[in-house]
C-alpha cells in the first residue's frame, strides 16, 4: 500500500503537510468501525422486517443480542476476558485453507431501505492439521443466514470420512469471527469444505467490500470496490483473514448487464442470466495463484479502459470513462511496461500473473494498493493530464506505479508471514519505487529525491525520544488496530532508508543476487526478515573478495532495525577521532526504551576529503574510534549522497572549512551532500549540538546555488524560523536576507523561461522554480508579487487559465494573499466548479492563503459545513488556515470555540484531532499562549481530545520546548541576520 498524497504540490516545501497525510489514514480506518456497527445492527433489523418467516432464511446478525444460536448452546453472551481460543486475535493452527469458491453480487442502487448491500456465497476447502472441534473463521459485519439452525454448512472433502455436526455458531464481533463448536472432531490430514451465504453492507467507509460515487453528465454513478489490507478481506466474505494462510481462489461477480466487473484473475466468462427474478451478468474469473486474503479484489464499475499486451502480460488502465477518453490513463499504460521489464531484470523473475490492471478510483483511502493482478489507485496517484498536472503530480504517478509494481513480487508472490515485519514490504517497495521511476524517467535524477522524501522526513520522527524500532515483536502486534499503526513513517520511509544503506554497502550486485535467491526460495509462500538477511548473506560470502565485509548481514542490520532512532556520527579532523551518539532532536528528552544494542550502530562512511574519496567505506562498529586517514587539514565530508542513515558533527575547523567551501566553489561538494549540510547543521544546533549562527552560515551561498535539493532543504529548515520568529522583531531582517539570497534565483528562472514563457526542461528545475517563486513572493520581492498578480487577474478576467499546473499552486496562494474579496471569491468559484481532484486541492490550499481576516473567519466556518468543504478535509483546511500567520490565532479561536461540537460531529469519522491541535497550535512560542493551552486542556477534560489526546500534551510540550528554544536563539539570530544584511 502507499499513503495517501494528497498535497502533492507542498510535499516539496511542506514536510508537515506530506507527514499529516501520512499518519491520517489509519485513523480514519478507524474511525469509521463505529459508525458501520450501528448501521448493520440497523440494516439487520430492518432485514428481519421485511422477511419475518422462515426461521433458516433469516439472517443472523453480529449485534449481541441475537447472535446466540437457538439450540444446544452454552450461553455465550459478552464474553469474559476469558482465555478462549474466540478471544485470541490470530487463528489456531489446526486449520489450513487451500480453496475458495466466492460469489459476490454488490448492488449498486440502495434497497428499499436506502441502504447499499451485496449477497454473497462462499465455501472454503481446508486442511485439517490437528484435530479439533473447533472452527474459526474471520468475519465481520456480515449477516449471515442460518441452515438447519447454524450459520454455516459443514461438508467431508475427503472420501469415506464424515463431517461432524455442528454443535453451535456464533459471531465473535470484538476478535471478528465466525465460529463453529462441532459435536466431534475434524480429523488430522483430511479435508472440509464450509459454505456460507451472507450479505453485508457496500458502505462509503473506504474499507473491505465498499461503494464510491461520483458524478458523470450530471448523473450519479456508483463504483462497488475494495480495499483488503490490511485485515477487511472478512468484511467481504467469511476467510482465514492472516497473510501466511494462502490459498488459490475462484472468484464469480454477480453485477448488472453492461457493467464491467473485475477481479485478480483474468475473466474467463462473462454471460446473461437471471438471479432471484434479476437479470444480471455473471462473470467469472481465472483461478488465482495461491495468494494472501489481503490482496484480493473485486471491482464492479461502469468504467472505460485502454490496454495493450506486453511480452505475453495483459496491460489495462481503468478509469471514469471521460477520463480514459481524455487520454488520462495514457501515461500510465505507457509507464507500466517499461517499469514490469524493469522490475523482472531487477529480481530475475517472471511478471508472476498473464496480466496487470491498475484502476484508478474516485474515493480511495491510501495512495494506492497492490490487489494481485488488480492495483487500486486514487485518481490523483494514476491519472495525469497535461494540462491539470503538475510535474510533481506526474513524478507521483511514476513512483506510486513503481512501488506497486515491485510489491507484485516483493510482498505478493513472497509475503511476509506476519505483520510485524509489514516495515521490511514497505521499506523495501519504498526504496525500489525510486529505481523503477528511474527507469520510466531516467532523465529527473528521481532517485536523488530520496534523500528529501524518506530519510530527512523520517529523521524528524525518529529523532523524538518516542519513536520505535523498525521490528515489532510478533506477539505484540495482534488487533487490527495494532496492525493498523505500523503503516507509518518508520516502516515506509526508515525502511526504504536502511535497505538502501544495505544495498549501497553490499553493492547492487550483491543485492540483487540475494534478492533473486530469496524471492525463489518462497515463491508462493511466506518469510520472515532474516530469511531476508541469510539470502543476501549467501550472496555476500559468494562474492567476499567484492564485498569485502568485516561482520554479518545480520549483526549489522540488527543494529538499524531493533533499535529505535539513529546515530549523530562526530569525526574530529584535529585527531582522526570518530564516535557515534543517540541522535535526539531534544537533548532534554528522555529515553526510557531500552536498546539490546545500547544505542549503538554499525555505520558504513562513506567519505570524501578535499574532493578525493576512498573506494570503501570507513566501519564505525563502536562508541569511539580513531581513523588516522580522516585527520587532515582540509575539507572532510562523511556520508557521502546521505546513503548513510545518520547525521554527520565535525569539530569547529572542519565545519569552517566546508562553510568556506560552500561559500568558495559550493560545487565541489555534491549536490546531495549540500542538502545534508543544510538539514544536518539546523538539526544539530536544534539539538544544542552545535550554535544555530553555524546552521545559517551555510545558506550564506545560497545566492549562487541553482540547484533544488539544497534550496528545498533550507527552506523547509526556515519554516520553522518562519513559525517561531514571524510576529517578532526577527522577521524584519530575516526577510530582507532571505530576499536577498533568492533574487538572483528568481531572475534565473525568469531568463531560463523567457521571462516566465516557459518551462525549464529538467525536472529538478521545474521544481526549483516553484521554489524560487515562491520564496521570492514570501519574502515580498516586488517583481515576484506583480507577476503572479498579473496571471490571476488575467485568469479572472478572460476566464481563461494559462497559469502553468507546476506553477498554480504557488501562484494562486500569492495571488490570493495579496488580492481581497474579489480574488478569494473567484477562486472559490472555481474551487467549487472544479472537476479535477487535483486542481480542487491546490485551490482549497490557496484559499487559506488570504490576509484578510474576515475572509479566514468565513472559510473557517466553511469548514464545518459538509456542502461546502467535505468531511474528510476538513482538518487539513483548518490547518492551511493555521499555517497563515494571520490565520493561526482566528483558527485557534475558532477550534477553542467550537471543540465540543467538532468533536461531536466529526469525532466518529476521518477527523484526525491531533493533526488538527498540532497544526493550530505548532507556531505557540509564548507564556500566554501556553496558558491559554493548559486551559483549553482543563475546560475541555469533560468532553474529551479522542484521538488528540496525546497531542494535546505534546502541544504542551512543544510549545515550552519552544519558548526555551527562542530564549536561547533568538538575539544571536537577530543580530546575525542584521549583520548578514549589512555586509
Ligand atoms: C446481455 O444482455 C445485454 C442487455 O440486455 C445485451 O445488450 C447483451 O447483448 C446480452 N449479451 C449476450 C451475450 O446475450
Ligand atoms: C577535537 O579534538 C581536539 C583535540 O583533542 C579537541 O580540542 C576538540 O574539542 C575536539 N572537537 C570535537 C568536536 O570533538
Ligand atoms: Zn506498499
Amino acid at each position: 500500500m502507499r499513503a495517501c498524497a494528497c498535497v502533492t504540490e507542498h510535499r516539496q516545501t511542506d514536510r508537515q503537510t506530506a507527514s499529516w497525510e501520512k499518519v491520517s489514514t489509519s485513523v480514519k480506518g478507524a474511525g469509521a468501525v463505529a459508525t458501520i456497527i450501528a448501521l448493520s445492527v440497523v440494516y439487520s433489523q430492518e432485514k428481519a422486517k421485511n422477511n419475518p418467516t422462515s426461521p433458516t432464511d433469516a439472517p443472523a446478525t453480529d449485534a449481541p443480542a441475537t447472535d446466540a444460536p437457538t439450540t444446544d448452546t452454552p450461553t455465550v453472551t459478552t464474553p469474559a476476558p476469558s482465555n478462549e481460543p474466540w478471544d485470541k486475535y490470530r487463528l489456531p493452527k489446526s486449520l489450513v485453507p487451500e480453496h475458495y469458491n466466492v460469489t459476490l453480487w454488490p448492488r449498486l442502487t440502495p434497497d428499499e431501505t436506502g441502504l447499499y448491500v451485496f449477497t454473497g456465497d462462499s465455501s472454503v476447502q481446508f486442511n485439517c492439521t490437528e484435530d479439533t472441534d473447533l472452527i474459526l473463521i474471520h468475519s465481520n459485519k456480515l449477516n449471515y443466514f442460518k441452515h438447519a439452525g447454524h450459520l454455516a454448512v459443514l461438508t467431508s472433502v475427503s472420501p469415506g470420512v464424515e463431517a461432524p455436526a455442528i454443535r453451535s455458531s456464533w459471531l465473535q464481533p470484538e476478535t471478528q469471527y465466525l465460529v463453529l463448536q462441532l459435536h466431534s472432531k475434524l480429523l488430522k490430514n483430511h479435508r472440509y469444505q464450509l459454505w456460507t451465504n451472507f450479505t453485508g453492507e457496500l458502505a462509503d467507509d473506504l474499507g473491505g467490500f465498499y461503494r464510491s460515487e461520483y458524478m458523470e453528465d450530471g448523473q450519479k454513478k456508483v463504483v462497488a470496490t475494495t480495499q483488503m489490507q490490511p485485515t477487511d478481506a472478512r468484511k467481504a466474505f467469511p476467510c482465514f483473514d492472516e497473510p501466511a494462510m494462502k490459498a488459490f481462489f475462484d472468484i464469480t461477480l454477480i453485477h448488472d448487464r453492461g457493467t464491467v466487473a473485475l477481479s485478480n484473475g483474468r475473466e474467463k466468462e462473462s454471460t446473461n442470466v437471471t438471479r432471484d427474478g434479476w437479470e444480471v451478468q455473471q462473470t467469472v474469473f481465472e483461478t488465482t495463484e495461491k495468494m494472501s486474503t489481503y490482496l484480493l479484489a473485486f471491482i464492479v464499475s461502469e468504467f472505460g479502459y485502454i490496454g495493450n499486451m506486453t511480452d505475453n502480460v495483459l496491460i489495462r488502465i481503468f478509469a471514469r470513462k471521460p477520463a480514459i477518453d481524455a487520454g488520462q490513463g495514457d501515461y500510465a499504460l505507457n509507464k507500466t511496461g517499461t517499469i514490469l521489464k524493469f522490475f523482472e531484470q531487477y529480481y530475475s523473475s517472471e511478471y508472476p500473473l498473464p496480466k496487470s490492471d491498475q484502476i484508478a478510483l474516485p474515493d480511495f483511502n491510501a495512495g494506492a494498493m497492490e490487489n494481485w493482478g488488480l492495483i487500486t489507485y486514487r485518481e490523483t496517484a494514476l491519472l495525469y493530464d497535461e494540462k491539470f498536472s503538475s510535474n510533481g503530480n506526474k513524478e507521483r504517478i511514476a513512483t506510486i506505479i513503481a512501488h506497486e509494481l515491485a510489491h507484485m513480487w516483493f510482498g505478493n508472490l513472497v509475503t511476509l508471514r506476519w505483520w510485524n515485519d509489514l516495515w521490511l514490504n514497505e521499506g523495501f517497495a519504498s526504496y525500489v519505487e525510486y529505481l523503477g521511476a528511474h527507469e520510466a524517467e531516467p532523465d529527473w535524477n528521481v532517485k536523488d529525491l530520496i534523500v528529501l522524501n524518506d530519510v530527512h522526513r523520517v529523521f524528524a520522527v525518529d529523532a523524538l525520544a518516542s519513536s520505535h524500532p523498525l521490528s515489532s515483536r510478533e506477539v505484540d502486534i495482534q488487533k487490527p488496530a495494532q496492525i493498523s499503526e505500523l503503516f507509518d513513517a518508520i516502516s515506509y520511509s526508515k525502511g526504504a532508508s536502511v535497505l538502501r544503506m544495505l544495498s549501497d554497502f553490499l553493492t547492487e550486485d550483491v543485492f540483487k543476487e540475494g534478492l533473486k535467491t530469496y524471492l525463489k526460495e518462497f515463491a508462493f509462500g511466506n518469510a520472515v526478515y532474516t530469511d531476508l538477511w541469510k539470502h543476501l548473506q549467501t550472496a555476500v560470502d559468494a562474492n567476499a573478495s567484492a564485498v569485502g565485509l568485516k561482520d554479518s548481514v545480520e549483526d549489522i542490520m540488527n543494529t538499524w532495525v531493533l533499535q529505535m532512532g539513529f546515530p549523530v556520527v562526530t569525526i574530529n579532523t584535529t585527531t582522526g577521532a570518530l564516535s557515534q551518539k543517540h541522535f535526539l532532536l531534544d537533548p532534554d528528552s528522555i529515553v526510557t526504551a531500552l536498546s539490546p544494542y545500547n544505542y549503538e550502530w554499525i555505520v558504513p562512511i562513506r567519505w570524501m576529503m578535499n574532493g578525493a574519496k576512498p573506494q570503501e567505506p570507513y566501519w564505525l562498529r563502536k562508541k569511539s574510534a580513531t581513523h588516522d586517514a580522516m585527520k587532515t587539514s582540509q575539507w572532510l565530508l562523511a556520508n557521502l549522497d546521505v546513503v548513510g542513515y545518520y547525521r554527520v558533527n565535525y569539530d569547529d575547523e572542519n565545519w569552517n572549512r566546508l562553510v568556506d567551501a560552500l561559500n568558495t566553489d559550493h560545487k565541489v561538494i555534491p549536490v546531495i551532500n549540500r542538502a545534508q549540510l543544510v538539514d544536518d547543521t539546523f538539526n544539530l544546533a536544534r539539538a544544542k549540538i552545535i550554535p544555530t549562527v553555524l546552521a545559517l552560515r551555510t545558506t550564506e551561498y545560497l545566492n549562487k546555488e541553482r540547484d533544488y535539493m539544497p534550496w528545498s532543504s533550507a527552506i523547509g529548515n526556515l519554516d520553522f524560523f518562519y513559525l517561531m520568529f514571524d510576529r517578532s522583531e526577527v522577521y524584519g531582517p530575516m526577510q530582507k536576507y532571505l530576499q536577498r539570497k533568492v533574487t538572483d534565483l528568481f531572475y534565473h528562472y525568469g531568463n531560463l523561461t523567457d521571462t516566465w514563457k516557459t518551462v525549464p526542461d529538467k525536472h529538478m528545475d521545474q521544481y526549483n522554480q516553484v521554489n524560487a517563486i515562491s520564496l521570492a513572493c514570501r519574502t515580498g520581492l516586488d517583481e515576484c508579487q506583480t507577476l503572479v498578480k498579473n496571471w490571476f487577474k488575467q485568469w479572472m478576467t478572460s476566464k481563461k487559465n494559462t497559469i502553468h499546473a507546476n506553477l498554480r499552486s504557488t501562484v494562486y496562494c500569492n495571488a490570493i494573499a495579496a488580492g481581497g474579496a474579489e480574488e478569494w471569491q473567484f477562486a472559490w468559484e472555481q474551487f467549487e466548479n472544479a472537476t479535477i481532484a487535483s486542481e480542487a486541492e491546490k485551490l482549497r490550499s490557496a484559499l487559506a492563503c488570504t490576509k484578510q481576516p474576515w475572509l479566514l473567519n468565513r472559510y473557517l466556518e466553511y469548514t464545518l459545513d459538509p456542502d461546502r468543504i467535505r468531511k474528510q478535509d476538513a482538518t487539513s483546511t483548518i490547518v492551511y488556515i493555521a499555517n497563515n500567520v494571520v490565520g493561526q490565532p482566528l483558527a485557534w479561536d475558532f477550534v477553542r470555540d467550537r471543540w465540543s461540537y467538532i468533536f461531536s460531529e466529526y469525532g466518529g469519522g476521518s477527523f484526525s484531532f491531533s493533526n488538527l491541535i498540532n497544526g493550530v497550535t505548532k507556531r505557540f512560542s509564548t507564556e500566554f499562549e501556553l496558558k491559554q493551552l493548559k486551559q483549553f486542556k482543563e475546560e475541555n477534560s469533560d468532553v474529551g481530545f479522542g484521538s488528540g489526546t496525546l497531542a494535546v500534551d505534546q502541544s504542551i510540550e512543544r510549545t515550552i520546548a519552544n519558548m526555551k528554544w527562542i530564549a536561547d536563539n533568538k538575539q544571536s539570530v537577530l543580530e546575525w541576520f542584521h549583520s548578514a544584511v549589512n555586509r
